[in-house]
């Protein structure tokens, strides 16, 4: 089986002069969008920035937050700080001149997430199984239910050095649904609510969430899935931008350093296909609603 899980774009600008626009198919179909001519322009003196010294050791990105508009996880005296952030911010409005640009039927809808730089080297990362992104998953996390909504994610490559992030990127989502959800058990009775009420989950981890969070488990325990099942080596060099529902597309970073990343939420109703969205296949395949 062959995959071309990437749609290339040739904009040079993030705003109206475009030209890309009303690819809302493509990013629903699961494709990601790459724009290999779309730099994140950095000052001369934005470039220190590009270090992990700016990052605190504790989280391994260094985050502004919204709509709270504060910055986490970095270190350094006020007047860098101010610098810092001001350039993660700038990124968070690019991307969403560039999203609200290429889906202008999100426009009304769409929210901001948080915004990332991501300092570390990919490859150096000390992880255990679950939370190794080398391994190709879907975007699912335990103590932050989506409920399904949906994780609409702006990747930009800063390295200045020339590396390229590679990625593994693999099978469409209904196939890897239908390859283990004869296997996912329906959660617990009384579960969802035990988990929110000890603080485990943000707001209620849905029977929708609970089948996600498999769906990651399984793929990244299962080691003949990461080596055997279709997928495709990506490399974004650097400049490029890409656009990706990351609760979608099957992904792996593999290796790279120095990345922006911009999350946006909305909710699949304001699809243009709504039915493409994970929550909606997955209640066509079980038939039943998963809320
Ligand atoms: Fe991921």
């Amino acid at each position: 089986m062959t995959l071309t899980p990437v749609s290339a774009f040739p904009d040079t600008s993030w705003d109206g002069a475009g030209p890309t626009r009303g690819v809302e198919p493509v990013v629903e179909s699961g494709s990601v969008l790459s724009f290999p001519h779309l730099p994140f322009a950095l000052s001369a003196a934005e470039r220190k920035f590009l270090d992990p010294r700016w990052a605190d050791g504790k989280a391994k990105n260094i985050s502004v937050r919204w709509p709270a508009d504060e910055m986490r996880g970095a270190i350094g005296d006020a007047d860098d700080l101010t610098a810092l952030k001001a350039m993660i911010v700038r990124y968070a409005e690019q991307s969403e001149t560039l999203v609200r640009r290429l889906f202008p039927h999100y426009r009304a809808h769409l929210r901001r997430g948080n915004t990332s730089l991501r300092p570390f080297d990919v490859a150096g990362r000390q992880t255990n199984w679950r939370q190794d992104d080398t391994r190709l998953h879907i975007d699912s996390f335990p103590s932050n239910p989506m409920q399904g909504t949906r994780l609409l994610r702006v990747f930009c490559n800063v390295n200045p050095n020339g590396r390229p992030r590679e990625w593994r990127v693999g099978e469409p989502f209904e196939a890897h649904a239908r390859r283990y959800l004869p296997s996912i058990a329906r959660p617990l009775p009384g579960s969802a609510w035990l988990l929110a009420k000890i603080g485990i989950t943000k707001r209620r981890r849905t029977e929708y969430d609970h089948v996600m969070l498999q769906l990651h488990d399984r793929a990244k325990a299962d080691a003949t899935f990461q080596r055997d099942s279709p997928q495709a080596r990506v490399a974004f060099a650097p400049g490029t931008t890409w656009v990706v529902y990351s609760d979608q597309v099957l992904h792996a970073a593999m290796s790279g350093q120095h990345m922006l990343e911009q999350t946006f939420y909305l909710e699949p109703e304001h699809q243009q296909q709504p039915e493409a969205a994970p929550r909606a296949t997955l209640e066509r395949l079980l038939g039943r609603e998963l809320r």
